[in-house]
């Protein structure tokens, strides 16, 4: 039950979500064409929606497949990614069905101890292996039993980028041999760190070199979010004007999630929308966010600070070591500037865009942004 239109977390239903159609389209081909895909974006911008998405539409034109999400993030072994493969599959298949049924007698053949969390109640796996070729046959088993059901299954393996931190050796090249022996099921990789992402599945000599059909998710086209933002006022009978609507997709520079946040701020008003009520709305996220933004401070080095200040109060920089730039901000030589430049960027403070001609450098969190250009 969703009372705001305006959804900050998760996926609820197709009503409540802003266009995609054409990547919906090409991924539901790749599932029917027998085609793996990846998907790369910044954070935020809607991957896990539309792979929800993606699911819900396949539902509903009734695609003969199972489909199966599973969040790697927390992972940081291909043990865990083992045990949070088969927590999806339990989760996936309840014990009441028959499907249920013959997965479980299979994990039983793999001695975990299963556990139930004491708060949530969710399925918990332990496996005990005795040796490296164990832990392999185990995760082989559950991609086997995947494989071997008589419905296709779509895998979708989200924030896959994280297997590259596993420590064990060779798991890419682990994985890519069973993924590409399991002919009944359609893999979708995603992740939002676009250089491991990128490099994995496009550099010649990656066991995933060229595996799967490449989607890069961009904004939302800024017609289509605007129409979609009047819609759900209107819905409810309220209005929001135009004014309004251009100001918000401005301002939140189509970054879905913020997109979304301020429209949230704003919906929660419950009046007709005009500009001064849109700017307030924003100010209040800000103010409500600024302890948490203030605590940047303690994390960063002085240079890296004042470096990511500098950008934000420039809106975005092509030139990051241009003598224009540093002079403006007075934040020290090219080489130290390159450097914070780097280690902001890995800490996903700062987010590179690079088109064809030039580079460019944004502070990554739109209102952490907005904050800092006007604090100071
Ligand atoms: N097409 C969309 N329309 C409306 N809201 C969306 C859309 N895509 C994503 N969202 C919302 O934006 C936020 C970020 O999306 P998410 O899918 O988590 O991004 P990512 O996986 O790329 O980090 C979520 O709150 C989600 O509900
Ligand atoms: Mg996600």
């Amino acid at each position: 039950m969703v009372e705001n239109p305006f959804i900050v977390k998760g996926y609820e239903s197709a009503d409540f979500f802003c266009d995609r159609d054409a990547e919906t389209a090409e991924i539901i081909a790749n599932i029917q064409n027998g085609r793996d895909t990846t998907l790369i974006s910044p954070r935020k911008y809607g991957k896990t929606g539309l792979i929800l998405h993606v699911f819900e539409m396949a539902k509903k034109k009734r695609l003969k497949i199972d489909t199966l999400y599973v969040d790697i993030y927390a992972t940081l072994s291909l043990d865990d990614l083992t045990k949070t493969l088969a927590e999806s599959m339990l989760r996936a298949f309840p014990e009441r069905t028959s499907v249920g049924k013959m997965f479980l007698s299979v994990l039983k053949g793999l001695r975990p101890t299963l556990t139930y969390d004491s708060i949530s109640g969710a399925p918990q796996l332990q496996f005990n292996y005795g040796s490296v070729a164990e832990k392999e046959y185990t995760l082989k088993s559950l991609f086997e039993f995947l494989n071997s059901r008589d419905k296709g299954v779509v895998l979708a393996f989200d924030e896959f980028q994280q297997i590259s931190e596993y420590p064990e050796k060779n798991v890419e090249a682990l994985l890519r041999t069973y993924t590409q022996s399991m002919r009944n099921i359609r893999f979708i990789f995603c992740g939002s760190k676009k250089r491991l992402m990128a490099e994995m599945f496009t550099s010649a000599g990656r066991p995933f070199f060229s595996s799967t059909s490449l989607l890069t998710l961009g904004k939302i086209d800024g017609e289509k979010y605007a129409e979609f933002i009047k819609q759900h006022f209107s819905n409810v009978g309220r209005s929001i004007d135009d004014e309004s609507v251009a100001w918000i997709l401005h301002w939140t520079r189509r970054h879905t999630f913020y997109t979304q946040s301020l429209c949230n701020e704003v919906f929660a008003q419950g009046v007709n929308v005009t500009l001064p009520i849109v700017k307030a709305a924003a100010q209040d996220i800000l103010s409500r966010e600024s302890s948490y933004f203030l605590q940047y401070r303690e994390l960063l080095t002085r240079q890296q600070w004042l470096t990511l200040i500098a950008i934000a109060k420039e809106g975005k920089v092509s030139k990051i070591t241009s003598a224009a730039f540093l002079q403006k901000y007075g934040i020290g030589s090219i080489t130290n500037v390159r450097r914070a430049v780097e280690s902001l960027q890995e800490k996903e403070l700062l987010l590179a865009s690079d088109t064809k001609e030039k580079k460019e450098y944004r502070v990554y969190d739109v209102f952490l942004s907005h904050w800092l250009e006007q604090e100071f």
